[in-house]
């Protein structure tokens, strides 16, 4: 028997879980750190706490996984996206790595599409710049803090850097990569053309490997220290999103997964390169060898959700509130509700978009106001939806994941406001488990991310779209869609009051 560790490197914390060949996931720990905001719109982290929180979680693993330690064929690694951290020439952290959530980079976003071009920038890295992408805090760091730039011979991203500690290799994945904005998508290698307009040195950033391809192997003291055997290889893996697409299946043309944690994405796989000239979708490299996927990100859902529960003040769980809902038939009797509350990336790229309720009656009760904002979340994902149609995507299936998987009015409600079957999977492990399942891969225990995928992903439930509600919803969808074009203005200077 063989089994295969996946290592996530997350915002809260870090994740580590083992599995065997067929996908049965026999351990996994976490161990928190940390997240620093020493001035609004920053957001930090030590790399040093990512390092111990792997260390913990790995041992921890270990030690659930007893003998079967020793037959442990791989590693695959995962993380939060386009952070950066800044390493001198000998290997020492500069300063505490800049996050993707961290928005102090507008500037430097402006500066990158006047140096590049903002139509050369999509055509080449797929993606506009954006704040929250590696590039920018390069950027950042030379107009900011000029000595620490002189001090720099490597950038890497979260989840790399764990690489290095543990390998001793400078390696990133296909996926990660494209997440700097430094890469060209076509040839899933660095953009000479980038690197010179943003005069950034290649020789700074880490070597690019496909998600299944093994980048190094374990440091002797390392493997020792950590109970995992001598020369356990190291495969790529991938950035959070991609990773957690290889555990969901979404590897094959057709199917994309819908999942609302604290943001909503909408997630699809595509064989050749979808650009949206707009740039409202990021375009990125999959973790499946030569493919790529298309990602719509709705930046308050369950966020919405919390919001409203905790605005209510009554201290309802979630189940009250979804019970509450049902009882309102779909469209919430007039009520719409856009879920802008931290501005919004997909569709409208604005940072100053705002939420609102339109159409409240005194006929509206807590219960219409709960429907309308769950109603409100599933349209903004919808936007995403059907910009990806618009380029062609097909969508047969929508995989449903995180708090939109787990209540059954969300996903009749997704299959009615998609118009698409909605599915739900037995093991929703996130991005430590597709990272296990490309570890698995690269060191063959399966024979291709297809296999894998097969062979560990299955189907729990379906819900069909029921052909009268998705009816009633067609003109509802109508509106909500025109509401944010109406109100923008009075958003913006909402947002300077
Ligand atoms: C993707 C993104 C986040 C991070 C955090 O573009 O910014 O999903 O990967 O996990």
């Amino acid at each position: 028997m063989t089994y295969c560790l996946g290592l996530d490197i997350g915002t809260t914390g870090a994740k580590a879980l083992l599995c065997d060949a067929q996908g049965r996931i026999l351990a996994t720990a976490t161990a928190e750190y940390p997240l620093y905001t020493p001035q609004p719109l920053w957001s930090e982290q030590d790399p040093a706490d990512w390092w111990r929180g792997a260390q913990t979680a790995l041992r921890a693993v270990v030690a659930q996984a007893g003998a079967r330690a020793s037959q442990i064929t791989g590693l695959g690694l995962t993380g939060q996206m386009h952070g950066a951290v800044f390493l001198d020439e000998q290997g020492r952290v500069i300063r505490p790595a800049l996050l993707w959530n961290d928005q102090r980079t507008a500037a430097e976003c402006a500066e990158i599409t006047e140096r590049v071009g903002a139509a050369r920038l999509i055509e080449i890295a797929g993606n506009p710049a954006l704040t929250g992408f590696q590039a920018p805090k390069i950027v950042w760091l030379r107009n900011h803090e000029p000595e620490n730039f002189a001090r720099v011979a490597q950038v890497l991203l979260p989840k790399d850097y764990i690489r290095w500690r543990l390998t001793g290799v400078s390696g990133a994945d296909a996926a990660d990569a494209a997440g700097t904005l430094l890469l060209d998508l076509r040839t899933r290698d660095y953009s000479a053309e980038i690197l010179d307009k943003l005069e950034i040195p290649r020789a700074w950033l880490p070597r690019v490997f496909e998600g299944p391809e093994i980048t190094g192997t374990l440091r002797p003291e390392i493997a020792a220290e950590l109970g995992l055997p001598a020369g356990l290889p190291v495969v790529a893996g991938g950035g959070d999103n991609a990773a957690a697409a290889v555990g969901t299946g979404i590897v094959r043309a057709g199917v994309v997964s819908s999942s609302i944690g604290t943001s909503g994405v909408i997630f699809a796989h595509a064989d050749e390169i979808a650009l949206d000239p707009h740039g409202r979708l990021h375009t990125f490299c999959h973790s499946v060898p030569g493919r790529y996927h298309l990602m719509a990100v709705t930046l308050s859902a369950g966020g919405a959700f919390r919001w409203l529960r905790d605005t209510l003040g009554k201290a309802a769980s979630y189940d009250e509130m979804t019970a509450a809902a049902a009882t309102v038939p779909p469209g919430a009797e007039g009520l719409l509700f856009l879920p802008y509350l931290t501005g919004e990336r997909t569709p409208h790229l604005d940072p100053l978009a705002r939420g609102a309720f339109v159409g409240l009656t005194a006929r509206h009760t807590p219960a219409h106001l709960i429907r309308a904002v769950m109603e409100g979340v599933v349209f903004s994902l919808r936007d995403g939806l059907e910009i990806m149609r618009g380029l062609g995507v097909p969508i047969s299936q929508v995989r449903a994941t995180g708090g939109g998987g787990r209540s059954p009015l969300w996903r009749q409600m997704q299959a009615d406001i998609y118009g698409a079957e909605v599915v739900t999977l037995t093991a929703e492990e996130g991005p430590a488990y597709g990272a296990a399942l490309l570890a698995g891969v690269g060191t063959g225990a399966f024979r291709d991310v297809g296999e894998a995928v097969e062979r560990c992903v299955t189907i729990a439930g379906r819900t069909a779209p029921n052909a009268a509600t998705q009816d009633k919803y067609l003109p509802i969808y109508t509106l909500y869609a025109g509401v944010y074009g109406q109100l923008r203005a009075t958003m913006h200077a909402l947002a300077r009051v």
